[in-house]
């Protein structure tokens, strides 16, 4: 199978997949006791929006790979977007995207069974989102035919901008004493 449609819907999910990503990982910041975020703002429903946009992005990933994968134009298989750097397509940047993947597929599974594992254990994987999203924007500026459109600099820019400041200010709430 091949076509406009495939690349266009692979181009299109990963900008909006970014976009998604980084919201959630800063509501996930949020959603902590010292995150930023309003006070007036109750955690559960940051914690709830925290979820359904992780969801979302799950479906939105499915989409971006099988888009990639199904594109004969391309020669991408099921294993290149798991394996990293195991294929020939652009397999620096194909690499990251799959190290991606793999990390978010192991902070969502931890997160299914959650009520299942000593905390501390979940919280560990957990902290594998940050790496994972990160990777993600490297591998999407690596690989993207938007890469040097300044549309999608200024949105990459954004996205990195959001994600530093909210965990500077949790890390800066973290130092301030608490008031009892
Ligand atoms: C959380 C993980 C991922 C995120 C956030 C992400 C995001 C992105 C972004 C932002 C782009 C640039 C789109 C553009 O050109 O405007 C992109 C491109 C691409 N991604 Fe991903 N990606 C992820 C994982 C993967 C994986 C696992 C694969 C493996 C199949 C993959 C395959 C591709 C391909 C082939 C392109 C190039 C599309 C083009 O020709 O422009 N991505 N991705």
């Amino acid at each position: 199978m091949s076509g406009p449609a495939l690349w266009y819907a692979n181009r299109g999910t990963g900008v909006v997949l970014l976009v998604l990503y980084t919201l959630t990982v800063l509501l996930g910041i949020s959603a902590t006791g010292r995150g930023p975020g309003p006070r007036w703002l109750p955690r559960f429903l940051v914690q709830g929006l925290h979820r359904n946009l992780a969801l979302l992005s799950t479906l939105l990933l499915a989409v971006h790979v099988a888009s990639a994968v199904v594109d004969d134009y391309v020669d991408i298989s099921w294993r290149d977007a798991l394996v990293p750097w195991g294929g020939s397509y652009r397999p620096l940047y194909l690499g990251l995207g799959a190290v991606s993947l793999d990390l978010f597929i192991a902070v969502g599974l931890t997160s299914v069974v959650r009520g299942r594992l000593p905390d501390r254990a979940w919280r560990l994987v957990h902290l594998l989102a940050y790496p994972s999203w990160g990777v993600s924007v490297v591998h999407g500026v690596g690989i993207g035919t938007d890469a040097n459109d300044p549309a999608f600099r200024w949105l990459v820019a954004g996205c990195l901008a959001v994600v530093v400041l909210a965990g500077v200010v949790r890390g800066v709430a973290r130092l301030v004493p608490q008031r009892s």
